[in-house]
């Protein structure tokens, strides 16, 4: 497994990681004994990274990867972002130090940390990301030793470019993958100028990029790709990448077709965005442990080439730019 430093927070991550959505809620059930095991054989391929967040089930994602911690001998070495602002009411003035303290409070508890590795604003409003008070209080949060560092997840490229250009921001999360261009053209060069970590979330198009789903596939109830395709429960973008699913099913297969021998086209959608300059750490989501490990599996692959490069940008152009481009 390759390792990259994540940004200022000058800690030694895997270059693939794990999105722990999933073992929360919001993609059909998925049992505790099976999320353990998903979080132990992700362990054991050598990701030594888990994003989580405080809202994922409620805090069962939190609380069943602090439950592994306490548990497992591979622990210690693990570092855990969770996410935090999404339990209130989306208005700037909920982002405020005494709310802070008390959604750390709970994710420490539910983590079983003391102080967190990492919390990252979870897709608030613009103005919070521009807010210099928003990043005082959590520079407050530090000296207290309640979180290490800090960071920002962004739903846009410009929402990203704010972040970055804060002193004490240490990562910055932002949906990037072979069907979400957009942030290669600013976002990775001001990053890596600045030294802030870059944490590639959605990296499978949330399972688009695998080329399984066909006309016919349904998901469940209580999956986001099914209740919020139309964006009316959270950002659309987060749902496949905002792709529509039938152009998506489309450019699906074309990505496919670009997979080298070897590659299943999930672990090649993985390793593209793992060889982009400025990624620390891509983060694909698991529902399986046959998932985790073949995710793991991506972390050690050659280079893609030029070629696959070309194909990449050549989809994006015809079938989704137009529609992706211009939102996020
Ligand atoms: N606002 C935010 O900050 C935010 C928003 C979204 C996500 N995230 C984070 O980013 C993580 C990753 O994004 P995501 O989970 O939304 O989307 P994703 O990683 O693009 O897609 C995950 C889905 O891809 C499929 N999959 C994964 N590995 C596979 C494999 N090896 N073979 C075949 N299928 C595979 C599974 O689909 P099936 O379920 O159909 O098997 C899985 O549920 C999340 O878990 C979360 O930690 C953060």
């Amino acid at each position: 497994m390759q390792k990259r430093i994540l940004g200022r927070t000058g800690r030694t991550v895997s270059v693939i990681g794990l999105g722990t959505w999933q073992l929360g809620g919001d993609w059909g059930a998925v049992t505790d004994a099976d999320a353990t095991a998903v979080l132990a054989a992700s362990a054991d391929a050598g990701i030594t990274f888990f994003d989580t967040a405080d809202v994922y089930g409620d805090g069962r994602s939190e609380r069943l990867i602090g439950q592994f911690l306490a548990n497992g001998a591979s622990g210690a070495e693990i570092t855990v972002a969770t996410k935090m602002g999404r339990r209130a009411e989306q208005l700037p003035e909920n982002f405020v130090l005494a709310n802070f303290r008390e959604w750390t409070d709970r994710s420490r508890t539910n983590l079983g940390r003391d102080t967190l590795d990492l919390v990252q604003l979870h897709c608030p409003p613009s103005a919070v990301v521009e807010s210099g008070e928003v990043y005082d209080a959590l520079d407050t949060l530090v000296s207290e030793g309640v979180i290490k560092n800090y960071g920002v997840s962004v739903e846009t490229c410009d929402q990203a470019l704010a972040a970055i250009s804060r002193p004490g921001v240490a990562t910055v999360q932002i949906i990037l993958n072979a069907f979400r261009l957009k942030p290669l053209e600013q976002v990775l060069p001001a990053a890596r100028a600045a030294g802030v970590g870059i944490i590639a979330r959605v990296p499978l198009a949330s399972g688009l990029l695998t080329g399984k789903y066909s006309h016919e596939t349904v998901f469940a109830d209580s999956d986001h790709r099914n209740f919020n395709r139309d964006g009316s429960h959270f950002d659309v973008g987060e749902t496949f990448s905002g792709v529509d699913f039938e152009v998506g099913l489309e450019a699906a297969i074309e990505f496919t077709a670009l997979a080298p021998v070897g590659l299943t086209p999930a672990q090649a959608a993985l390793a593209w965005v793992a060889q982009i300059d400025g990624v620390s750490t891509v983060i694909p989501g698991a529902r399986s442990v046959a998932q985790a490990q073949a995710n793991a599996a991506a972390g050690v692959t050659e280079p893609l080439g030029v070629a696959f490069n070309e194909g990449v940008q050549d989809i994006y152009d015809r079938l989704l730019r137009e529609q992706i481009h211009p939102r996020w």
